[in-house]
């Protein structure tokens, strides 16, 4: 293989599929690195190789010849063994790999507002990831994706799930924080011109509508034709009853700090959309499927 391929992590899970696909949809092949090579669709075009950050010498071969590397890499939280700060430390392998095989570029998804000072581990950590990347030299695209949706994506999912299945569904706080969505295609797309981009930039990848919180939820409980009650609570209340209702799916459903994030105004920004698709013209056109199945974190990613 010469430089005509490029390497994108994550092929067979969320946004990796998506921007695999639209790497070769424009002509590109592709090779991925995964932790879950037995998830590859059977014939698929797309070369696997092991996202292990035990063997840098492994990952730098696997890169090697390579003309982008597409990295969505990261974890969402903390769980048994893996934490937010070994995910720091592995990004940092993946790029020196990266750059001692001689990529010419780095497209790297990260997240909007990353924050050396955050009081969030989350935001803290996606700051000294783009802080690695910086300095690693090689021309690279940042792009900060608030929230994203469409796809077999989680989020606006498992909303619609609860909405089906719960008589209440609790909005914290006042629920006129906003968030602002973007859709994996529109993310996809991005990466493809970012890969084909010359120097360094950072772009927010945000979608043309920023819902507050507590309209979305009433938007997709019509959409969906759900009978929850939805309710404001006090934001303390939200972190305590997400571990519960996590218990009972078997998984984490939200984590104390993207609540307060997301409160907080994290998940929004004030700049120009980057993205085309509506968020609310999609629920419509979905209402029918979305929700019917819940999306489980920890079967995709711990266990
Ligand atoms: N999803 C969102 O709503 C959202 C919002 C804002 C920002 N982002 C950012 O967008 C990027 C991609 O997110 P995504 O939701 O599309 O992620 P994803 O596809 O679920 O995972 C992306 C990559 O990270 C690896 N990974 C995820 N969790 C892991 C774990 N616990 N242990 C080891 N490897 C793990 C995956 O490995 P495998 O290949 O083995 O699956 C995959 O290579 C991330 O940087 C994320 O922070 C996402």
């Amino acid at each position: 293989m010469s430089d005509d391929f490029d390497v994108v992590t994550g092929a067979f899970s969320y946004s990796g599929a998506v921007i695999a696909r639209e790497l070769q949809a424009a002509g590109r092949r592709v090779r991925t690195l995964t932790g879950h090579p037995g998830r590859a669709p059977a014939g698929t075009a797309i070369e696997v190789r092991p996202l292990d950050f035990a063997n840098p010498a492994g990952l730098a071969e696997s890169l090697r010849g390579a003309r982008t590397l597409v990295n969505t890499y990261w974890v969402r939280f903390a769980h048994g063994r893996v934490s937010l700060e070994s995910a720091v430390a592995q990004s940092r392998v993946l790029f020196q790999a990266a750059a001692e095989a001689g990529v010419h570029r780095v497209v790297h998804v990260s997240i909007t507002h990353p924050d050396a000072d955050s009081p969030y581990p989350y935001f803290r950590g996606k700051a000294a990831v783009e802080q690695a990347l910086a300095d690693l030299g090689l021309p690279h695209t940042v792009l900060r994706p608030a929230i994203l949706f469409g796809g077999n994506g989680v989020l606006i999912n498992n909303m619609a799930w609860l909405l089906r299945h719960l008589p209440v569904f609790a909005v914290g706080g006042t629920g006129e924080y906003r968030i602002r969505p973007i859709h994996v295609d529109d993310l996809a797309w991005l990466c493809v011109q970012a890969a084909d981009a010359t120097g360094t930039e950072v772009i927010d990848a945000v979608g043309p509508e920023r819902p507050a919180f507590g309209d979305l939820v009433r938007f997709i409980k019509d959409a969906v034709g759900s009978r929850s009650q939805v309710i404001n609570v006090p934001g303390s209340l939200i972190p305590p009853a997400a571990r519960l209702l996590g218990l009972a799916l078997r998984d984490t459903l939200l984590t104390a700090e993207e609540f307060e994030a997301m409160a907080g105004g994290l998940a929004d920004t004030d700049g120009p959309a980057t993205g085309d698709t509506s968020l609310t013209q999609w629920i419509t056109d979905h209402k029918g499927t979305l929700g019917r199945t819940y999306a489980n974190e920890l079967t995709r990613h711990f266990r």
